[in-house]
């Protein structure tokens, strides 16, 4: 078994050898920009820990890990495009620092290095692996789209926002360890549980994400604080605070959400505000905690001794105290 740290070094390692061409420099220097400005490495990390809680070869499970964090990098750039969003890992977005047709071209080139690293898994898996890895991909495109949708539509029910988190966000963190599992020959019924896991825990994830956009401490969350509040982003908080204000508030919180011109601080603090009355943070993290204890209950039933599931489960309890 290894521990977090080590599988840790092992990524940033494994991160820092990958080689990029030189040109067209435009194509290439953004992709080298963001996978170093680092970030968590939370789904290489969860490839490599699902590998070795079956007891698998983590040297296996590296190209792969890559390949899920070359993805999860691609869909950050173009996520950044769609969202609007100056800063990313505390450091300028390659498309404010470059320009949007940059940041397309080259994220899309991650795409494709992606794939690269992943069909390096052995033949005999591979096209399991890819299966899930196609599936993932797809889904998250499905969520990224439904999550624009929303930030039109007046109405989105909390059922409709769970199953847009588990598109966008939820299905990377399974897809990761069920590809991890693949490698380390886990049985189906492993596999699939492991992939309830990743993807319960992947809810608490994205409603963690949700609360740190409103709370998070600007130098720690390393993103704009309150850019879900400026674009109307159908969140958890948002739809809890519409479903409970009444009166002046639900009038007051409407017209934020209609108002067209606006300073962007004010609204953001309107809005805060009006979340602080109607209880929005604790509610939103009662709700993770939920979240989270799911994926714990499916992460028990998982058949293997209990000395192998202390890393990723450590690793859990992390993530959703994190604060980044
Ligand atoms: C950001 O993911 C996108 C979400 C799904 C919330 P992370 O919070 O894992 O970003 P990095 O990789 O650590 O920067
Ligand atoms: C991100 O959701 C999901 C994907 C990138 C697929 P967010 O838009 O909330 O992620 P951040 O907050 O920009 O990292
Ligand atoms: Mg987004
Ligand atoms: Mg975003
Ligand atoms: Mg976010």
């Amino acid at each position: 078994m290894h521990s977090i740290k080590e599988l840790q070094q092992i990524i940033d390692t494994a991160v820092k050898e990958i080689h990029y061409p030189t040109t067209p420099n435009e194509l290439y220097e953004p992709i080298a920009y963001l996978m170093a400005l680092g970030g968590k490495r939370l789904r290489p990390a969860l490839v490599l820990m699902a590998t070795d809680l079956f007891g698998g070869d983590i040297e296996d499970a590296k190209a792969p890990a890559l390949a899920i964090e070359m993805f999860h990098n691609f869909t950050l750039m173009h996520d950044d495009i769609m969202d609007n969003a100056p800063i990313r890992r505390g450091q300028p977005t390659v498309h404010e620092k470059w320009s949007n047709s940059v940041a397309i071209l080259s994220g899309d080139v991650m795409f494709v290095k992606a794939y690269r690293l992943m069909i390096q898994v052995k033949p005999e898996i591979l096209t399991a692996v890819l299966e899930v890895f196609n599936k993932t991909a797809i889904e998250v495109c499905e969520g990224q789209q439904i999550d624009m949708n929303f930030e039109l539509r007046k109405e989105v029910s909390i059922e409709e926002y769970l199953e847009m988190i588990r598109l966008k966000t939820a299905v990377l963190l399974g897809g990761a360890l069920k590809i991890g599992a693949l490698i380390g020959d886990a049985s189906a019924q492993n596999a699939n549980l492991l992939y309830q896991f990743g993807e319960n825990l992947g809810l608490a994830f994205q409603l963690q994400d949700d609360i740190l956009d409103v709370y998070g401490d600007p130098e720690k969350f390393g993103k704009q604080v309150g850019g879900d509040i400026m674009s109307n982003k159908k969140t958890f908080l948002l739809i809890k605070a519409l479903e409970l204000a009444q009166g002046d508030d639900l009038i007051n919180l409407t017209a934020w959400i209609n108002k067209k011109d606006f300073v962007p601080e004010e609204k953001v603090e309107a809005v805060k505000t009006l979340y602080n009355r109607l209880n929005i943070r604790t509610l939103s993290e009662e709700v993770m905690q939920q979240y989270a204890k799911l994926a714990l209950d499916a992460f028990e039933k998982i058949d293997t001794p209990i000395e192998n599931k202390k890393t990723l489960l450590s690793f859990a309890e992390m993530l959703v105290e994190r604060e980044n």
